[in-house]
């Protein structure tokens, strides 16, 4: 089998993305009966960062000492990468190092360079464009919710930004309905959006996304990198709130995620993190188990390749 990169969500057949849900119950499992299972001693997992995280860092890092490995944390503002080194030579001298990386980054354009000239696999843990790690960890968190989402509906309240663009090609990849309600001018690109079209499509108003929705998924009005559009966003997002009158829309056991950090007040109201049908607390510890299956396919399919 050739390299295997994570870079979208597209990258995996559903086959293989099932796989993965599948095992990650398992390795939770494992990991709540305390039980040591350590199949990668002595492997190394490279974790650059050009922008800020808490869940991802800590998940990947954790993942792999769980897994008898370890993890580096790269900055931009402390290695080369800051300093202008092309991603290019990055890739080859990193690679040749390491038995796997994460990259979290701006431009996606960024992530392909880095896995073309990359040895060893390369998981997206966030871009401008997509957040496909994120995708694993919400897809668990419904399957043990509620069971298969195969033909299920999804509304997305809010920005067509990575996290939408992943949902999108969930949709297709899972089977499900995404219904996408977003303000003029921030609907997903067409790029994104068109190639899915057979199971995402864009709605009129948040309560059109929100009717018969067994999922309603947020996230942040102003990504990372858009800090000073913070202001212009809050007025044209208002009419986009997540609370519990647009849940009473959905249907009554409708689960709502987001992938966190929210903001109180802006994006949710107040109470909606403790929401009776909030599920953000276990979508947000899945991101450890979710992504310790991911390594772990990746991993197998390249040792399988030497
Ligand atoms: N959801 C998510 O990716 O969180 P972090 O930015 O804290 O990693
Ligand atoms: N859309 C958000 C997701 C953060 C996990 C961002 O890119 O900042």
């Amino acid at each position: 089998m050739a390299l295997r990169h994570f870079l979208t969500l597209s990258d995996l057949s559903s086959a293989e993305l099932e796989q993965i849900i599948t095992r990650a119950q398992e390795l939770k499992r494992l990991q709540h009966e305390r039980k040591i299972y350590q199949p990668f001693i002595g492997k190394v997992l490279g974790m650059i960062f050009e922008k800020s995280s808490t869940r991802t860092r800590v998940s990947f890092e954790a993942g792999m000492s769980q897994f008898g490995g370890h993890a580096i944390f790269l900055s931009s503002r402390d290695t080369q990468l800051g300093r202008g080194e092309p991603i290019e030579d990055s890739a080859r001298i990193i690679s040749s190092m390491l038995d796997i990386v994460m990259i979290r980054t701006f431009g996606h354009d960024i992530i392909e360079r880095f896995a073309a000239h990359s040895s060893v696999p390369v998981i997206n843990a966030l871009t401008d464009d997509h957040h496909p790690c994120q995708l694993l960890a919400d897809i668990q968190t419904f399957v043990e919710h509620r069971g298969s989402i195969r033909g299920k509906t999804v509304a997305w309240i809010g920005d067509g930004n990575n996290m939408c663009n992943s949902y999108i090609e969930a949709a297709h990849l899972w089977g499900f309905k995404l219904k996408i309600a977003s303000p003029t001018g921030y609907e997903p690109k067409a790029e994104f959006l068109n190639p899915f079209a057979d199971s995402a499509k864009i709605v009129a108003s948040a309560q059109e996304a929100a009717q018969d929705a067994d999922l309603i998924v947020t996230d942040v009005w102003a990504s990372m990198g858009q800090e000073e559009e913070q202001k212009i966003r809050e007025k044209a997002f208002k009419d986009y709130q997540v609370n519990e009158t647009l849940m009473q829309i959905a249907h009554p056991d409708c689960l709502f995620m987001h992938c966190l950090p929210a903001h109180r007040g802006e994006e949710i109201s107040e109470n909606m993190l403790d929401y009776k049908n909030s599920v953000v607390w276990d979508e947000g510890e899945n991101r450890l188990h979710a992504q310790k299956a991911l390594i772990e396919f990746l991993l197998n399919a390249q040792l399988e390749t030497h």
